[in-house]
């Protein structure tokens, strides 16, 4: 492990201004958006599709620091045969990869999951350096269902695996995203998420702490301080930013180069409005930077004006610039309503 790179390639992963495109969709996952534009989802679609962002050139040399691919795009080359992660690294953007099996249920904790993936992983992450992957993602999913889930249980198990997985990418001098994700769709309030965040923070770096991963080559990806989507109190986006920079001022080491959001369910304008105003108002209180790494976020205006088709290519990547300029400006704390309509 060579702390000193892995400290460089966190910190890129954090420039200001710019934040992550998380495109590393399962394939299950991408069938399932294809569906909602009624697009078949087939290799050379998928290709298609993630050419298109990687090919938005201002997106992607402006406010992209890093993209999160899977394990067929990180294979791929684009129609004119240059490799994707090609595309990727010209426009000065860092390749990462997914290397999680997916969250699978956990045995005697019944609505539970806990992710696989550790088996072979040593092997993978050498391949995935070799493909040019700087950095890799794990997500563990932490469901809320009244007050029995999460269970402690699942909680330690999903901490125990994301520290393997982490201390896995250094050894393989591979950046470890760390994403355990507390879910936003069930019916409870904003303090229960925070509750549940703060214990979830916790026992992560407790693992962390006992499985030797170095904070300082580690990035956080995590869910913000929210209600649930069918809780009737929906909170304020003022009271969304002080909440979750108290519960990661409580959580997060300061040691932690970055910490990188998922968007998780929030509209596209909600995950900007959320992570501005927490750069905006607390930046001087927070150690680490605060930035993005949006899948649906950033990428569901131009799936939507895409729609499969080549002549909307213009459309779909004004869509995307759009929304990376919009986020890279919420990095800053720069943003405001008015930007989204100019
Ligand atoms: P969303 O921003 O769509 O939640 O996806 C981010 C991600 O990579 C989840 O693992």
């Amino acid at each position: 492990m060579n702390l000193d790179e892995l400290n460089k390639i966190a910190l890129g992963m954090v420039t200001p201004g710019k934040g992550i495109l998380a495109a590393d969709e399962s394939s299950g996952t991408i069938k399932k958006r294809f569906d909602s534009i009624g697009v078949e989802s087939t290799e050379d679609t998928r290709r298609d599709y993630r050419e298109m962002l990687f090919r938005t050139e201002t997106a992607m040399r402006e406010h992209i620091s890093g993209v999160i691919l899977f394990d067929e795009t990180i294979r791929q080359n684009a129609k004119d045969g240059t490799p994707l992660v090609k595309l990727i690294q010209d426009a000065g953007a860092i390749p990462g990869i997914k290397v999680d099996m997916g969250a699978k249920p956990l045995a005697g904790a019944p609505g539970e999951t806990v992710t696989e993936g550790l088996d072979g992983l040593r092997e993978r992450l050498a391949e995935y350096h070799a493909l040019g992957a700087r950095f890799a993602k794990w997500r563990a999913v932490i469901d809320i269902d009244g007050a029995e889930i999460p269970s402690g249980y699942c909680i330690a198990a999903n901490a125990h695996a994301l520290a393997r997985y982490a201390a896995l990418c250094q050894e393989a001098n591979i950046v470890p995203i760390v994403e355990p994700e507390v879910l936003m769709d069930g019916d409870h309030d904003i303090d229960r998420c925070y509750d549940v965040t703060e214990f979830t923070l916790k026992s992560l770096f407790d693992e962390l702490y006992a499985q030797d991963v170095a904070l300082e080559g580690t990035i956080l990806k995590p869910n913000m301080v929210i209600a649930g989507k069918k809780c009737p109190v929906q909170a304020s986006v003022g009271e969304v930013a002080e909440k979750t920079v108290k519960c990661f001022r409580a959580a997060v080491p300061a040691a932690l180069p970055g910490i990188v959001f998922l968007s998780g369910g929030q509209s596209d304008q909600e995950a900007t409005a959320h992570l501005n105003a927490m750069n905006a108002e607390y930046k001087d209180q927070m150690p680490w930077a605060l930035s993005f790494s949006y899948g649906r976020a950033l990428q569901a205006a131009p799936l939507k004006a895409w729609g499969g088709k080549a002549e909307n290519i213009p459309a779909a990547q004004g869509a995307f610039a759009h929304r990376a300029r919009m986020n890279g400006l919420a990095q800053l704390g720069e943003w405001s309503d008015g930007l989204e309509a100019a």
